[in-house]
């Protein structure tokens, strides 16, 4: 009994998730979970790190090489998320450290919420609320918060992933045409009438714009002043993916000048956006704190799955959902 509680692999869970998934992962190991509403602080989980065998994280919490060289016996990193800009992979993978993250899961949840986004956006609701809450609205009027039309409207999707394309599905139910951009080499046909175009074509034909990429060097600003300055007069921008993917002064200055017709973010650069941000001053933009997956069921899910991804590593294997398959599992014996 003192040989197996010694020999147990120490997990260190950096927020509370599921308590159901924090029992599986109790079974196979001794787990710890930070007990507070905010993320570790950088000092306190390189710390923690140092000891444990597998890290449950958070897209809060940064991790970079040196905690990576902080930490020997560490095995697997499980990121409770799809994206993964907060880890650095190479570095991991270097040191025979798999990373884990819960794909497919939350496609679903996200796409709404981007959706719900370009709806608000387009009719103004976070405005109408605003106005009636603070006792600003008089009386229905012929031309009080006129809005943009979804129906029938172009829709340019910036990344044909899991979440761009069903982004697209939600789509057809407005009749809307559908534009997209992919690194993929293949065309893609699972949308009925959607159309593969080049970036520009895509930004100057949309009505809506909804961004569907990971944060990588390669996408960080994609969106910036020349871009924003090829959409049309009037059109909206959506952000569910990551802030760094927008400039957000290019963004401030095309909403201010009244070029761009609003914008629905999910997601900003820093989080949260400082509450002094003037981004947060312009009524055209409706914004939300990084709520894409947060549902009930989404979220267990995504809890079920960065469990797994542990579980997995523990009993000898490479997780399901690895990001760096390549790796060369870093060997307990050894640690
Ligand atoms: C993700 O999964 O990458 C989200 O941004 C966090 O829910």
């Amino acid at each position: 009994m003192r040989r197996m509680t010694k020999s147990r692999p120490q997990v260190f869970v950096t927020r509370a998730i599921a308590p159901e998934a924090i029992a599986k992962l109790r079974k196979q190991a001794i787990v710890e979970v930070w007990p507070h509403d905010t993320p570790p602080p950088y000092s306190e989980l390189t710390r923690r790190a140092r000891n444990v065998d597998a890290l449950l994280t958070m897209v809060t919490d940064r991790i970079d090489a040196p905690l990576i060289a902080a930490a020997p016996k560490l095995r697997v990193i499980s990121n409770l998320a799809v994206g993964l800009d907060n880890i650095d992979i190479a570095a991991a993978t270097a040191a025979g450290i798999a990373v884990g993250h819960t794909p497919g899961v939350l496609t679903e949840a996200t796409a709404d919420l981007a959706f719900a986004l370009l709806m608000a956006a387009a009719r103004r609701i976070a405005e109408g609320d605003r106005e009636v809450r603070a006792g600003k609205w008089q009386t229905w009027g012929p031309a009080v918060l006129l809005g943009r039309d979804v129906f029938g409207a172009t829709l340019g999707i910036i990344g044909w992933g899991k979440i761009g394309r069903a982004m697209g599905r939600r789509s057809l139910g407005f009749n809307m045409r559908v534009l997209y951009t992919t690194r993929s080499a293949k065309d893609d046909q699972s949308i009925a009438g959607a159309k593969r175009v080049s970036m520009k074509q895509l930004l100057q034909q949309s009505d809506f714009v909804s961004i569907h990429v990971p944060l990588t060097a390669q996408t960080k600003h994609l969106i910036g002043a020349k871009e924003l300055a090829l959409m049309k007069p009037g059109a909206i921008l959506i952000n569910t993916a990551r802030g760094a993917v927008i400039d957000q002064r290019a963004l401030y200055r095309s909403l201010r000048a009244g070029h761009l017709g609003g914008a629905g973010l999910d997601v900003s650069d820093p989080e949260p956006m400082a509450s002094a941000d003037p981004l947060l001053k312009l009524p055209d933009l409706v914004i939300t704190p990084h709520i894409g997956s947060a549902t009930h069921t989404t979220r267990n899910k995504m809890a079920d799955i960065a469990t797994d991804n542990i579980i997995e590593v523990l009993e000898g294997r490479r997780p399901r959902f690895c990001a760096n398959p390549e790796v060369m599992l870093r060997n307990p014996a050894c640690g």
